[in-house]
């Protein structure tokens, strides 16, 4: 099996996974996903992490083929989450002298997820490991995004291993370096990636990311999707903001409706935002996956809600959305709300009070009886508007 060479001592042997349709059962995969895994040959060999179980021959037959009869001396655990570990006994079958390197909370987890506690090589923070031309050094990086998770900076070739730091959804076809392959897929995946997974972390992300500015780094390899070389200053951009929860110049329009009624508000409140951007963009909660929904949220500043009364409640679907916000503690929005009722109103009081815990900046709301008359259209209109001109 064919390996990708990255430089004369460093080889790709992760494995893409065109199988699984949602991502911890949960997220869906429209491009798939992979599970990268590198190898340094050196004085001494090194693997960085292994791959999910059903893919562990796979990287395994990749790795032999690189080798060509050289043996393991230490595997490098960066992340002990199970899409990277739960192959690793195939690993230990194979090459039962190799040394795992690891910290200590993830030995603690080695041990409880596969009751493996011999042969380990704790580190500790900024340790170096010569490996012979290469040496590597720990940078831990906890809770990016479980405790555990570490990255390794290679000096000679100035390589960072980044855990799932920087990583992407979208298996890599053909190449995995980002200069051959069409990168914008991977750009969009990389959003719904960090919001979807880190998201809730975005205060270690900055600890991390400041660890990191005083390192020259020509290469990231991390976890999930291309090795970053030509777009690093790009990828690093991106957890910036969205670590920082900053909010490009757009609005997001939330809505939930079942007859129609609120999405009739939804079209008027866009208009009023088109008037000031082109970026505005729709999500009818029955319709678009939420884990976009989310991730336009925190892409753009401008956040507008609209659901109808449903049982004295919020639309369910859309209390939902608000839930996987708060759990990911999004912040500095330009908030406004909508909806409709039929006896009894409680949508609209509801999304403020939302907007009130989250400390939204929260420009206004509009709610109707039943249906929207003509005169209402203007009132929609301008709030929309209203929110569009604060996030320019
Ligand atoms: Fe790709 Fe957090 O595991």
């Amino acid at each position: 099996m064919f390996s990708h060479k990255l430089s004369d001592n460093l080889y790709y042997v992760g494995v893409n996974d065109r199988k699984t349709q949602l991502f911890e059962r949960m997220i869906p995969l429209p491009y798939g996903v992979s599970y990268n895994s590198y190898l340094l040959v050196d004085e001494k060999v090194v693997l960085f992490d292994t791959v999910e179980n059903s893919f562990a021959e796979h990287s395994l037959e990749k790795i032999k083929f690189a080798l060509e009869g050289r043996k393991i001396d230490y595997l490098v655990i960066h992340h002990l989450e199970p899409d990277h570990t739960s192959g690793i006994k195939a690993y230990l079958t194979q090459y039962p002298d190799l040394q795992i390197v690891c910290n200590k909370k993830a030995a603690e987890m080695l041990n409880g997820f596969y009751s493996i506690s011999q042969n380990l090589l704790i580190v500790e923070e900024n340790q170096e490991l010569p490996i012979g031309k290469h040496v590597l050094r720990f940078i831990f990086a906890p809770m990016v995004h479980w405790p555990e998770v570490m990255m390794s900076y290679e000096k000679t070739e100035k390589v960072l291993f980044s855990a799932d730091a920087f990583g992407c959804f979208g298996t890599l076809d053909g190449a995995v370096e980002d200069s051959k392959l069409n990168i914008e897929k991977y750009i969009g995946e990389m959003y719904r990636y960090y919001v979807n997974i880190i998201g809730k972390y975005g205060l270690p992300v900055q600890k991390t990311l400041q660890k990191l500015t005083d390192i020259q780094i020509d290469t990231i390899c991390s976890l999930h999707g291309p090795v970053w070389r030509k777009h690093i200053e790009k990828v690093v951009g991106i957890y910036n903001q969205l670590s920082k929860y900053e909010g490009e110049n757009g609005v997001v329009i939330v809505y939930g409706s079942m007859y129609s009624h609120t999405e009739a508000m939804a079209e008027v409140v866009a208009r009023g935002v088109a008037e000031i951007t082109p970026n505005v963009i729709l999500h009818d909660v029955s319709k678009s996956d939420i884990s976009q929904i989310i991730t336009d949220c925190f892409r753009y500043k401008g956040l507008i809600i609209g659901s109808p009364t449903y049982n004295g409640n919020l639309f369910p679907e859309v209390s939902q959305v608000l839930d996987k916000l708060e759990l990911r503690t999004l912040k500095n929005r330009i908030f406004a709300s909508f909806g409709c009722y039929t006896w009894a109103g409680q949508s609209v009081r509801l999304l403020n009070a939302f907007s009130e815990k989250m400390q939204y900046e929260n420009v206004g709301s509009a709610e109707v009886k039943q249906a929207m008359q003509k005169a209402d259209y203007e009132i929609f209109y301008n709030l929309g508007k209203e929110v569009a001109g604060k996030v320019r």
